[in-house]
């Protein structure tokens, strides 16, 4: 009896040990299925890292090969793993690598096999112990992936120094936009009760190169920087600390007012900006390594210089002064809109390229990617190249505020990188470059909520992962960056990696085509932002409407960009604007963004606009059919767990995508007035029932 009980405890604890409930992210570090070819040419661990990075290692090492390296603790035997900074291992310092070491920087690492006193050696090394630590993580996605590591030669420096996770976290723990349960700071237990998940979040962050977190929404609550929320933060900060991850705070511009007594918040007020030393050297008492601000001001509601009729260099110029005595930057959003009649896309740039070379030297100017608000598709925003002198953040949401929120799977790497890409930016830069040689850092909106798996759909994790590997390098290509993930996360099974690197790589087009093809924008429900709205015409703010934005008519659809409409074309390079300005020419990928077009209009297929736009949706739908296929036909080679978790959120995004066909379509054709395509699938509704329909609880709204 004793014994039946002990070996159902065991199994118990076996199947406990291995619940995929996707906490674990990236970072499994399961034995794998073929460990051989590591166990010979890794015998020995000869370290000298942090404490963090050595368990981190030596962990990973014991879980991936079945069993722990012996720690040497002097000279390297045959198929020693040597791994430290020069500083902390002597053996190192021997090595004459000074050449090498001066190439990779503070972040950099150097992975090489080599021979020392006649002993093969595989040596992780870098010049401090964050960059150290990325040399681990690199190392350890190698067995992840099943790499061969014999002849090493890697050497790796980022190509930005800022990457990093904005946190549309509030205090009260709701997260704006968020789709993953509520924020992962618990405030309520902070700062005595450091949850475990602060530091897997750290290390997560850590394995893709992420340093930099934002704790709380820009949107922010004066109340964060109070002693108890500064005490709060700096807690956290000493979990990510050894994870080499900086602190930054949103901060409210009138918190001179609502926190500090004060009767203005005008950045030219000699005692606003006293407030704001002294506060700013109250958070470096705190948290004496804190990274800085990030402001979003006179933007949707939310105080800023204009108040004051001051400019936003003015504010941002205050803030940088107080933090530069101790090397705080400023990151200040170019998400600027007013009411106005000028069109919505045109006004950051017209608001912020004026400012250029007003900004003091700790500012950084973020700018979305799009110049609207991270649609499923937009052009790059016209004020990278244009704002030569001020480094600039690009932004991105990972959040699926507008990509089917964490129902939906769609990888978002293609996303990322076809801005990033993207060019020849404005005027003032050498034509031909890209986005992404004008920035010098990335923020992501996080997807990460108190969901047991971060994100609150399996795949949602690829977008964190892929948003932290593409800031560490934006060469990376958005299949590479797949292949890795897929393996890390569930198998390195070929035929698994294969069918659902095919299934994440068409999933973003997919979702493009399901919900605004050709270049539609903003066409989703009023608010909460849930599924597809093109008929809302009651926002109190024309720019905050569908109908704003499609400018659909008997004529035609789409919004005229061009000179004889708004003109927003004229922001961008003469090559850039070359590639839409012409409705015959333009791809038509962008072709409703930039022109209103004839329904009859032909494209560039042969089909008429309308017959595109309907190929376009059904085309969508019947994408979403072949994900789910695809999907059955490999699920059975992983956990059962994930597997049906998968199947269901496909099938609900299969629904919504013929949601968004349906309704789309039902509405657009009141103005073009032609039917849909003969024979095909039609609409379970009437175009009242899906006006009609309700979600004031669709989560991510509340503040
Ligand atoms: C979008 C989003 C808001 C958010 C804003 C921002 O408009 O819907 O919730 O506050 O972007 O980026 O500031």
């Amino acid at each position: 009896m004793r014994n039946l009980f002990l070996s159902l405890t065991a199994l118990f604890v076996s199947i406990a040990l291995h619940a995929e409930d996707g906490y674990r992210l990236w970072l499994r570090y399961d034995r794998l299925k073929s460990p051989q070819p590591y166990l010979k040419s890794l015998t020995a661990l000869r370290i000298g890292a942090t404490p963090a990075a050595q368990t981190e290692l030596t962990t990973a090492m014991e879980g991936l090969l079945g069993r722990p390296l012996p720690l040497l603790q002097k000279d390297p035997v045959d198929n020693t793993l040597l791994v430290g900074t020069p500083a902390r291992l002597t053996a190192i310092a021997g090595l004459h690598i000074e050449k090498d070491l001066g190439s990779l920087g503070e972040e950099g690492f150097l992975i090489r096999s080599l021979t020392m006193a006649g002993k093969h050696v595989t040596l992780i090394t870098a010049n401090s112990d964050n960059g150290l630590l990325y040399g681990i993580f690199h190392f350890i996605r190698l067995l992840q992936t099943q790499q061969p590591i014999l002849d090493l030669n890697i050497s790796s420096v980022p190509s930005l120094p800022y990457r990093i996770l904005d946190h549309w976290d509030n205090l009260n723990r709701t997260v704006e936009r968020g789709y993953a349960g509520f924020s992962i700071w618990n405030w309520l237990t902070l700062p005595k009760y450091l949850d475990q998940r602060y530091t897997d979040y750290a290390r997560a962050n850590a394995s893709i190169g992420i340093n930099g977190t934002v704790l709380n929404n820009v949107n922010a609550s004066p109340l964060i920087l109070t002693p108890d929320f500064l005490e709060k933060a700096a807690a956290l900060a000493g979990v990510f600390r050894p994870y080499g991850i900086k602190v930054y705070l949103s901060v409210n511009f009138a918190s001179p007012i609502t926190i500090g007594g004060l009767k203005s918040a005008d950045p030219l007020d000699p005692a606003v900006q006293d407030w704001w030393k002294k506060k700013v050297d109250e958070v470096y008492r705190y948290i004496p390594d804190f990274g800085g601000f990030l402001v979003k001001a006179n933007s949707e509601g939310q105080p800023g210089p204009q108040n004051y009729s001051r400019t936003h260099a003015d504010g941002a110029n205050m803030l940088a002064d107080a933090l530069a005595p101790h090397k705080g930057i400023v990151i200040w959003r170019a998400f600027v809109y007013s009411e106005s009649s000028e069109d919505r896309a045109k006004q950051a740039y017209n608001e912020f390229r004026p400012l250029d070379g007003q900004f003091r030297k700790n500012v950084w100017v973020q700018v979305k990617n799009g110049p609207i608000d991270f649609q499923p598709r937009e052009p790059f925003h016209p004020l990278f190249g244009a704002m030569p002198r001020t480094p600039l953040m690009l932004e991105f949401q990972l959040t699926q505020e507008y990509l089917g929120f964490s129902t939906h799977l769609v990888y978002l790497a293609p996303l990322f990188k076809e801005c990033l890409e993207a060019g020849p930016v404005a005027n003032t830069t050498a034509a031909g470059s890209s986005v992404a040689s004008t920035i010098t850092g990335m923020a992501g909106v996080a997807n990460i909520g108190n969901d047991i798996d971060w994100c609150g759909h399996p795949f949602a994790q690829a977008n964190w992962y892929a948003f932290g590997r593409l800031a560490w390098n934006h060469q990376l290509s958005p299949a590479a960056i797949a292949d890795e993930w897929v393996r890390q996360t569930f198998t390195n099974n070929p035929a698994f990696v294969d069918t659902v690197k095919k299934i994440m790589l068409a999933s973003r087009e997919i979702t493009v085509d399901y919900m605004t093809p050709l270049g539609l924008h903003h066409i989703m429900g009023y608010g909460h932002h849930y599924g597809p709205a093109p008929w809302y015409d009651k926002a109190s703010r024309a720019d905050w409407n569908p109908v704003y934005f499609h400018r659909a008519d008997s004529a035609g659809i789409g919004f005229d960009r061009t000179a004889a409409g708004s003109n927003a074309l004229q922001q961008y390079a003469p090559a850039a604007r070359a590639q839409w300005e012409n409705a015959g020419s333009c791809p038509d990928i962008w072709l409703l963004w930039w022109h209103h077009v004839a329904w009859d209009h032909r494209m560039q297929t042969g089909r008429t606009l309308w017959q595109e736009l309907c190929h376009k949706y059904y085309t969508g739908v019947d994408s979403v059919r072949w994900m789910e296929k695809a999907w059955t036909s490999v699920k059975s080679q992983i956990d059962e767990q994930r597997a049906r978790q998968i199947t269901m959120l496909l099938s609900i995004q299969e629904n919504e995508a013929v949601w968004w066909r349906d309704a789309c379509l039902l509405y657009f054709r009141t103005f073009s007035r032609q039917p849909l395509p003969a024979g095909a699938e039609q609409p379970a509704h009437s175009l009242d029932y899906y006006e009609k329909l309700n979600f004031s609880y669709a989560p991510g709204t509340l503040r």
